[in-house]
């Protein structure tokens, strides 16, 4: 039955309030089972439909958007991050791609903020001898991590999220120095210490936290040898995209000690994550939860909703188009 409604393919499981206000004004094609479309089962599932709401790892690439039907018009993923989005294939397509900017921006520096700490104050090790019924009582030398208050902090990508993972990392008093395609103006650089080449920055960083979109430029941008140009003992936080370390490399620098420990939310190929992150104590692992918070995840539905509806319902340009 055709509600005469713009037909609308949800690739995943939304929050129930965006679920509930996609149904109310298209006609929503749900994803009976939360499970991750592969290329062909999501053009299959597309058939007749004007929009797409997809997520990350997504597999929209250029094979399945020239699979996708004519009747498609506009893909609005649910994260700031697309390049699971060949976004250049859909241009070619005339579809639109539309992202999350700004409502996730605290959740993900909050969860840097947990990754950093958790790494350099050893929180896996103490979580597991807990639960393991390991702990025989407060010592003197049990899990001492690295001091965190006053250390210099480098940043690689000074977006909405680094700028904000900047802001929390001053309540520790930590020094920032930041990478970023341009300088940033005074008033956001709040007296940051700006190297216009990243490599440069390596060596100030006890601790390095990846803020950088996933591109051809940064795809395992952290490697061997840039590794070996931050100081010994260093920590290594990722909460952008996996793809941007490289992990054989991050993996022996953890084994041999020449970095302390990594805290590390998004990995490569997740959710089949390197197997060596398994047998090495020194890194504090999530599973890719970032903007997993209630608030956050409502709010980034009701804005690839604000984008849908902008284009499909009022033949308006979608306001967060990344085109
Ligand atoms: C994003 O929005 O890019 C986050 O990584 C969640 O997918």
């Amino acid at each position: 039955m055709t509600t005469g409604k713009p037909r609308v393919l949800a690739t995943r499981h939304f929050p129930p309030d965006v679920e509930a206000r996609l149904a109310a004004n298209f006609d929503a094609v749900l994803n009976p089972e939360d499970r991750l479309y592969d290329g062909p089962a999501l053009i299959k599932a597309a058939q007749g439909c004007d929009g797409i709401m997809c997520a990350a790892g997504d597999p929209l690439n250029a094979e399945t958007i020239a699979g996708l039907p004519v009747s498609l018009r506009i893909i609005a993923t649910f994260s700031v991050g697309y390049e699971h989005v060949d976004v250049a294939a859909a241009a070619k397509r005339s579809i639109l791609v539309s992202n999350t900017p700004d409502v996730l921006t605290d959740a993900t520096a909050d969860i840097a903020l947990l990754c950093l700490l958790g790494a350099a104050r050893r929180a896996h090790e103490g979580t597991t001898m807990l639960r393991t019924h390991n702990w025989v009582g407060w010592t003197p030398t049990q899990l001492m991590g690295v001091h965190v208050t006053g250390k210099r902090l480098g940043i690689l990508g000074m977006g909405r999220i680094g700028q904000a993972v900047a802001d929390r990392a001053r309540a520790f008093r930590m020094q920032i120095h930041y990478s970023n395609r341009s300088r940033l103006p005074a008033d956001l650089e709040k007296g940051a210490v700006f190297h216009a080449n990243p490599d440069d920055m390596l060596p100030h960083c006890d601790f390095l936290s990846i803020n950088a979109p996933m591109t051809a430029a940064t795809r395992k941008w952290v490697n061997a040898e840039r590794i070996a140009k931050l100081p010994k003992g260093a920590i290594v936080v990722n909460t952008a995209r996996g793809g941007v370390v490289d992990d054989e490399a991050l993996i022996a620098a953890l084994k041999s000690g020449w970095l302390a420990a990594a805290g590390i939310d998004v990995f490569d190929g997740e959710p089949k994550i390197h197997q060596g992150y398994y047998g090495i104590e020194n890194a504090f692992l999530l599973p890719h939860m970032g903007s997993a918070t209630v608030e956050t995840r409502n709010a980034m539905g009701f804005k690839a909703l604000d984008n849908l509806e902008a284009f499909l319902l009022r033949k308006q340009a979608p306001p967060d188009a990344v085109q």
